[in-house]
C-alpha cells in the first residue's frame, strides 16, 4: 500500500510518482532521500518563477506578518487584493479592467460562466472538443475527454462542441449561446496552438451574435507561451479571461477578469451571486502581486530564443515524431504511450522531472520555470535525450 494510505491521504491515482519532497528551490526539487529533480514542468505549469523566489518568499513573509483571512471575499479592503488586482489590471487590455479572485482554476472557470449566464440572460455553451477546463461539475461540463466525462453525467446541460480551426463550425454559434469558451492554447490536448485567422473569425462571429468569448489561460497564461497572455499571440481580446495555476506563484488562487459592468451583474439579484469564503486570500493575492511585478521584467526575446533552443535540440532527436511548442509550453509526441511512460520513468530515475498529459497519452509535456538558466536547460536536456537514446535502443516490442 502506498505511503498516502498509511497517512489516511486519499490518492488521485492508484500510481501516483509517490516521491517524498523536502524542499525545492529555483529549478530544483530535493527528495527526502537525497535525490535533485531538475523541475521541467514547474508543478504544471504553476511554479513559473521557480521554487521559492525571493520575491516571491518576501512578500509572503511580510504578509503573514499584516495579516491572514480576516472576512469573505469582498466585504473588507485588503491591500494586498488592491495590489494584486492593479497590477494585473496593469498588464491586461482597457476593456478587461475587473478581477474575481477565487481559490482555483475549476472555480474561475465556474465563475466564468455563471458571469456569462447572468450578463448575457442566455443559457447555451459551446466549448472545444479536446479541452480540458478543470473537475468542478462546471468545468467538467464543458470539459470533452467522454472517459473522464462518463462517471459524473448527467453534467450541465446546454453545452456543445465545436472544432479547433474549424471554420465552417464557428456557423453554429448563434444568439442562443451565452459564451464560447475555450483554452486560447488547449494544454492537456497536447499543446494544441489555433491558427491566427480562426481566432479572428472565432471573435468576429462572437460579436455579431452576441456571444461572450471566454479564454481559458490557466494553463497558458502568466508568461507560459513567451508573453504575459496567450490572446496577445493572437491580436485578440477576450469578454472574459480565467486565469488560475501560475496566477499565485505557487500558492493556490484563480481569477476571472471582464469588463466593471459585466462584473456588476454578479453582484446583484441576488447578491453575492458567486461569493466565496476565501477567494482573494491574502497570501495568494501578495503572492501574485509580487509575480505580476516579476513578469513585468521578463526578458521575452530571451525567453524566446530558449525556447526555440529546446525545441530544436528535442526536434533534431530520431526517437520524436513531432513537437509543438509556443513560448514554454512544449508538447514532446513520441510514438507511442509506453515510450512516453519510459521516457518519464527514465528521466526520473536520472533527475529530471518531465510528466504526462491527462488526455494525449503520446506525447509529455515540458513547461519549464521561466527563470531557468542556459546551464540548467543543457543539463535538463542532456538527461531527457539519454532517455530518448535509452528508448529508441531498448528492446522494446514493434518499434
Ligand atoms: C486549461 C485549464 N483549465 C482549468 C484547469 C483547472 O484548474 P484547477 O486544477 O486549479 O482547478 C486546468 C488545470 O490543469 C487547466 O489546465
Amino acid at each position: 500500500m502506498h505511503e498516502f494510505l498509511d497517512f489516511g491521504l486519499a490518492q488521485t491515482t492508484l500510481s501516483p510518482l509517490n516521491l517524498r519532497v523536502k524542499s525545492a528551490n529555483g529549478v530544483y526539487i530535493e527528495l527526502a532521500d537525497g535525490r535533485k529533480l531538475i523541475d521541467f514542468v514547474s508543478g504544471i505549469g504553476v511554479s513559473t518563477y521557480g521554487h521559492g523566489h525571493p520575491k516571491i518568499k518576501q512578500a509572503l513573509h511580510e504578509q503573514v506578518e499584516a495579516h491572514l483571512h480576516v472576512m469573505v471575499y469582498g466585504e473588507f479592503r485588503q491591500s494586498a487584493q488592491d495590489a494584486a488586482a492593479v497590477s494585473l489590471l496593469a498588464l491586461l487590455p482597457t476593456a478587461l479592467d475587473a478581477v474575481y479572485f477565487v481559490n482555483s482554476g475549476a472555480e474561475a472557470i465556474d465563475g466564468a460562466l455563471k458571469l456569462a449566464r447572468k450578463s448575457s440572460g442566455r443559457k447555451s455553451f459551446l466549448s472545444l472538443k479536446d479541452g480540458y477546463h478543470g473537475n468542478t461539475f462546471g468545468a467538467l461540463s464543458i470539459s470533452s475527454n467522454k472517459e473522464r466525462r462518463a462517471p459524473f453525467e448527467p453534467l450541465m446541460e446546454g453545452v456543445d462542441f465545436i472544432a479547433l480551426n474549424d471554420f465552417e463550425d464557428l456557423q453554429r454559434i448563434d444568439g442562443s449561446h451565452a459564451a464560447v469558451i475555450m483554452e486560447t492554447v488547449q494544454g492537456d490536448a497536447g499543446v494544441r496552438i489555433p491558427h491566427q485567422e480562426w481566432m479572428h473569425a472565432l471573435r468576429n462571429r462572437c460579436d455579431e451574435t452576441g456571444t461572450l468569448l471566454i479564454l481559458d489561460e490557466i494553463q497558458c497564461g502568466i508568461g507560459r507561451t513567451g508573453k504575459p497572455f496567450a490572446f496577445e499571440h493572437f491580436g485578440i481580446v477576450p469578454d472574459v479571461l480565467c486565469l488560475g495555476k501560475a496566477i499565485g506563484a505557487g500558492v493556490p488562487m484563480g481569477a476571472f477578469v471582464s469588463g466593471k459592468e459585466r462584473m456588476k451583474t454578479l453582484a446583484e439579484s441576488p447578491s453575492l451571486s458567486h461569493i466565496t469564503t476565501f477567494g482573494g486570500h491574502p497570501l495568494a493575492c501578495a503572492a501574485a502581486a509580487a509575480g505580476f511585478d516579476l513578469l513585468n521584467s521578463m526578458d521575452w526575446a530571451e525567453i524566446e530564443s530558449r525556447g526555440s533552443r529546446i525545441e530544436e535540440r528535442i526536434r533534431a532527436h530520431g526517437a520524436v515524431v513531432e513537437v509543438r511548442r509556443i513560448g514554454y509550453f512544449i508538447a514532446v509526441e513520441l510514438d507511442r504511450s509506453d515510450a512516453v511512460h519510459f521516457c518519464v520513468q527514465h528521466a526520473l530515475k536520472n533527475g529530471l522531472l518531465i510528466f504526462y498529459f491527462l488526455s494525449t497519452p503520446q506525447a509529455f509535456r515540458i513547461t519549464p520555470p521561466l527563470t531557468m538558466t542556459d546551464d540548467e536547460i543543457d543539463d535538463a536536456l542532456n538527461i531527457l535525450c539519454s532517455a530518448l537514446d535509452a528508448w529508441k535502443t531498448s528492446d522494446a516490442p514493434l518499434h
